[in-house]
């Protein structure tokens, strides 16, 4: 082990008192992104963020307005001659409803087995967290940095990013690097190490279906309106077959098929269906025969409803023709699918088929691009040496099924290629009640980024 290392490693093990403490202040700032009533919290979480930066030594910190939650930018650039790495995280959380199923409150964290428990623990407040202690444990024990490095951290991550492609393009002249580091992302189920090289796009849109005025009488209107609840579930039963493929015409044109050399890579992959199942509490698993359980989460596009509701939901009954119907429909996309073109394709698809006598309108709340990697990128194989030294096993190259829209606008807008690096465990209930960090991996991700800096700052980009 290098010197540096052993100074790191040594730093690292005698500050983890003080680090527990700043992440657990860290923890507790409910920055909710998507809830107007938590903004001040989500501008003090990046207010908390932009502070620490400038404490470990970053400079042009800068807490950027957008129309919606602010970019943080910082940089660090006195390795002359030595590559430049564009560090990615996000700031924000998600809601944390249903609160009753939280054994704590989600932002009173506590540790426990090995575990912190808290919103945002491991998505994405961890790594962004683990990612500042590393970057500070070689400020502060050699004073300097093994290469160049810009931050862009973002506060609308968990609500679409919809600021992000503008304030890139804005400030491209400022985020110049040989490669981006997106550090959203996690391990594989039994915690093995992993590197994510592909993420799913999005497209999610609301389908709303207007009838009368007001509710009617279902005795004395019945029979001779529309039902605008009948209306909305007859146009969502169109929009899959019973095998789960997606019924919208055109869907699927531009999908990438999986070449020999991909169905390889994700057969290496395990995958334990019993035991999905059973973790899941599902009566068993559902897709597409033809691909694999792996294949189908990473490779093939999904149509979903999120969310459905309308007329009466309180106890006994009320006889009612509801006078509207909602649905929350989203679409998963994988290579390569446009989201614009996609969104046209459904939401010709529902006005062809929806019944007479409603008024029915879909609007698009929100997309994202996929994003690929290709695994032997000398940056990504960089990372796999270092997670193998690290956790003692060499990591699985992931298709997730998730998606990160900011990835892919680094990407398609200033053109660097990703390494998608992060330390999140396969269990830690992202976006669910009792959401969780192990602390082992929170740890060890800095002695890893810590390395993997300088490694990277001797590859061949
Ligand atoms: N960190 C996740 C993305 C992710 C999920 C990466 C699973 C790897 C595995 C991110 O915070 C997230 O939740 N993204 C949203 C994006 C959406 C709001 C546009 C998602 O995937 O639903
Ligand atoms: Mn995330
Ligand atoms: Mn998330």
């Amino acid at each position: 082990m290098s010197e540096e290392m052993q100074q790191i490693d040594a730093f690292i093990e005698r500050t983890s008192g003080e680090r527990m403490a700043d992440y657990i202040d860290f923890l507790k700032i409910p920055s909710i992104g998507t809830l107007s009533e938590h903004d001040a919290d989500t501008r003090r979480a990046a207010q908390f963020v932009a502070d620490h930066l400038t404490a470990i030594g970053f400079e042009h910190v800068d807490i950027s307005p957008t129309g919606g939650h602010p970019m943080i930018y910082a940089d660090w650039l006195h390795a002359e001659g030595a590559p430049t790495a564009l560090l990615y995280c996000h700031y924000d959380v998600q809601p944390v409803d249903p609160l009753d199923l939280w054994k704590r409150p989600p932002f009173e964290p506590v540790v426990e087995n090995g575990r912190i428990y808290a919103r945002g623990a491991s998505d994405d407040k961890g790594n962004l967290h683990l990612q500042l202690w590393a970057l500070r444990a070689w400020l502060e024990t050699h004073g300097r940095l093994p290469l160049n490095v810009r931050i862009v951290f973002e506060g609308e991550e968990e609500s679409g990013s919809d600021n992000f492609g503008p304030w890139i393009e804005a400030n491209a002249g400022r985020l110049a690097a040989d490669v981006a580091v997106v550090s959203d992302v996690g391990f594989y189920e039994g915690n093995h190490p992993a590197l994510t090289v592909g993420l799913r796009g999005m497209v999610y849109t609301q389908i709303d279906v207007f009838g009368s005025r007001l509710d009617l009488h279902s005795g004395g209107f019945g029979g001779n309106v529309q039902n605008p609840a009948n209306a909305l579930v007859a146009i969502l039963a169109k929009l899959r077959n019973p095998d789960g493929s997606i019924a919208v015409p055109g869907f699927y044109d531009h999908v990438r098929e999986l070449t020999p050399r991909d169905r390889e890579e994700f057969g290496r992959i395990p995958f334990d269906e019993k035991q999905f199942v059973a973790d899941h509490g599902l009566a068993g698993i559902f897709g597409e025969d033809q691909f694999s359980p792996l294949e189908r989460k990473g490779a093939r596009p999904t149509l979903d409803i999120n969310g459905i509701w309308s007329g009466f939901q309180g106890e006994g009954s009320k006889t009612i023709i509801p006078a509207h119907a909602h649905a929350k429909v989203s679409c998963r996309l994988v290579a390569d699918m446009d989201p614009d073109q996609t969104y046209q394709l459904l939401a010709d698809y529902v006005k062809s088929v929806a019944p007479e006598g409603v008024r029915v309108e879909i609007n698009e709340l929100n997309d994202g691009d996929w994003a690929l990697t290709p695994i032997d990128h000398p940056a990504t194989q960089a990372a796999a040496a270092v997670l193998e030294d690290v956790f003692g096993k060499a990591p699985y190259y992931l298709h997730e099924g998730g998606s990160i829209p900011a990835a892919a606008t680094i990407n398609r807008l200033l053109g660097q290629p990703l390494v998608m690096i992060g330390f999140a465990p396969p269990d830690d209930q992202a976006h669910a009640p009792n959401e969780s960090m192990r602390l082992d991996n929170y740890e060890k991700g800095i002695a890893a980024m810590a390395r993997y800096w300088e490694t990277l700052a001797t590859t061949k980009l």
